[in-house]
């Protein structure tokens, strides 16, 4: 009787040692084991193609950019600090009055004769022509500023083909 009983748990121990060893690799950290080792390949997978996907999106702004510069728009040419720092952000680097494509706040002001920004600017600044943006930000800015920024503006297209030329 005594030998049976340790007969069967024998056989059970067993048993249990045959479905542990079925159950896959348990003793090399089982189920949480694998989990960290997709983990790592996913990983390693993400950033390639994370890097893959940047890669191509150059390709694209390239590819662009060579387009727009055929298609005639604005390209680049030099401005002032005062252009780029107050100006820019709504009228574009080069007044184009987009970037990248995209419209942006300001009107495009590439083209425009000096005579007509300045006239523009001081009944921004005077309220005669009504902008709350515009005359907010010419507030700060006197006569001679205004006249500055116009006549920069104004010159605009003449930079643009001595930096084609
Ligand atoms: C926060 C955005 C913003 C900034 C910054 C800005 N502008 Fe403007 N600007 C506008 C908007 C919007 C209009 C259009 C207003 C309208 O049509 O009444 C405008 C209109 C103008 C116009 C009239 C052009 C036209 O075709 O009627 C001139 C000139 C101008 N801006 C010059 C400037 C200058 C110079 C600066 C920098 C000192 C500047 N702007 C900065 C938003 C901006």
């Amino acid at each position: 009787m005594k030998h049976g009983i340790v007969g069967i748990l024998t056989l059970g121990i067993f048993a249990l040692m045959g479905i542990t060893f079925m159950g896959g690799p348990a003793y090399h950290g089982g189920e949480h084991g694998k989990v960290i080792a997709d983990l790592g390949d996913n990983a390693v997978a993400n950033q390639t193609q994370a890097i893959q996907e940047k890669d191509d999106r150059q390709k694209e702004m390239d590819k662009l950019s060579a387009l727009r510069e055929k298609a005639g728009n604005v390209g680049a040419f030099k401005v002032s600090q005062a252009y780029k720092s107050k100006c820019s952000s709504c009228h574009g680097v080069n007044g184009s009055g987009e970037q990248n494509g995209k419209k942006l706040m300001g009107t495009k002001l590439f083209g425009q004769s000096a005579d007509k920004l300045f006239k523009d600017l001081m009944d921004f600044k005077s309220g005669r022509r009504e902008n709350m943006i515009m005359r907010g930000l010419l507030m700060s800015l006197d006569e001679d500023d205004l006249r500055k920024f116009a006549d920069e503006i104004g010159e605009f297209p003449a930079r643009k083909s001595a930096q084609n030329n």
